[in-house]
């Protein structure tokens, strides 16, 4: 169905804000559509003035999630402003709300990024249970000297219960993982998953879940609903000696209480890709040993991100042309 775009340059070309530096195909795909590309090559975010200096008058916004896309930014960009591509499946760095209040289409890239992140997940998941950061450290400070029957010993998988809390496609991709290492798989999502039941996965409430797995993963949105989830009590609630991990946004958990939580052995170990405030990290998280730290490498394979940048072009490019996108973000 053509999508009204709200006005346009007075008869020129539509202009594309690129607010940072993009992996190949870069802006390859905008240029051959032949659209006016102000490229930001920059691998640093912008400061707020930067970026709203940056999309002033344009047409069409791609944007990552280290920017957030806010009113004053809608305002910086102007009327004319059709689309909010964001290069992320996740979309809380854009205020969807303003951009629906003013007709600007939001749209995210879902699917192209779902089995990089459930395979980053089970990284860290592995090795959150298997000790692996310890042992690297240890090996590189050339503090290894041989083999130990008691040696950095960490959970066996095989008949634990690995617990989802959010069962959308990432959260699914990664129980389907957990299958292969004889693992059992329970749930929580807002609504019953028909894709998890075909896996085999038990429906559980939010207090079921917490309660009862030995490796809670956090693969749910973050919302004004879903943050601060596992807060300092749903934490203690957790199963004494069991492993989180978080590779969907920091703000679910509270990161300050899971450094307690971590310190005190109530959990055994957690992995962790995304933070509350990042790139800081809580106060102490560093100087646990019995946490995993990747710096937000869900979707950092080379395949994905290029699958990234072609569909938040490919957004732009349809919407532009007065096509519906490919994939908009769900009303909320
Ligand atoms: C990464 O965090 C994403 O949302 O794509």
């Amino acid at each position: 169905m053509p999508v009204a775009i709200p006005s346009r340059q007075a008869g020129g070309v539509p202009i594309v804000a690129v607010t940072r530096w993009l992996p190949p195909p870069a802006v390859d795909p905008l240029v051959a559509a032949g659209l006016e590309v102000r490229y930001r090559a920059v691998d640093e975010p912008p400061s707020v003035d930067e970026l709203a200096s940056h999309v002033a008058g344009a047409d069409a916004v791609l944007a990552l999630l280290t920017e957030r896309i806010d009113e004053r930014i809608l305002d910086a960009a102007g009327p004319q402003l059709a689309v909010v591509a964001n290069m992320a499946v996740g979309y809380d760095n854009i205020d969807v709300h303003a951009c629906a209040a003013r007709g600007v289409i939001v749209t995210n890239t879902p699917d192209v990024l779902t089995e990089a992140t459930a395979d980053l997940t089970w990284a860290l998941l592995l090795a959150a249970a298997r000790r692996l950061g310890e042992g690297e450290r240890l090996v590189r400070a050339g503090g290894w000297d041989g083999w130990r029957p008691g040696q950095l010993l960490g959970m066996g998988l095989e008949g634990k219960t690995l617990g989802v809390l959010g069962m959308g496609k990432i959260g699914s991709a990664v129980a389907r993982r957990a299958l292969g290492f004889g693992m059992h798989v329970t749930y929580h999502n807002r609504t019953e998953s028909p894709r998890a039941a075909a896996l085999g996965a038990r429906y559980a409430s939010f207090e079921e879940l917490v309660a009862g797995c030995d490796v809670l993963v956090v693969t749910a949105p973050l919302s004004e609903a879903t943050r601060h989830l596992l807060d300092a009590g749903a934490l203690k609630r957790m199963k004494p000696g069991s492993i989180l991990v978080n590779t969907s946004r920091g703000p679910l958990v509270d990161e300050a209480a899971l450094v307690e939580a971590l310190r005190s052995g109530h959990l055994r170990a957690a992995g962790l890709d995304v933070y509350e405030r990042e790139p800081a990290l809580a106060e102490g998280l560093a100087e646990l040993d019995n946490v995993v730290l990747a710096p937000h490498l869900g979707s950092a394979t080379d395949e994905a991100r290029a699958a990234m940048v072609e569909l938040a072009c490919g957004n732009i490019v349809e919407v532009l042309a007065g096509r519906a996108p490919l994939t908009p973000v769900a009303p909320a």
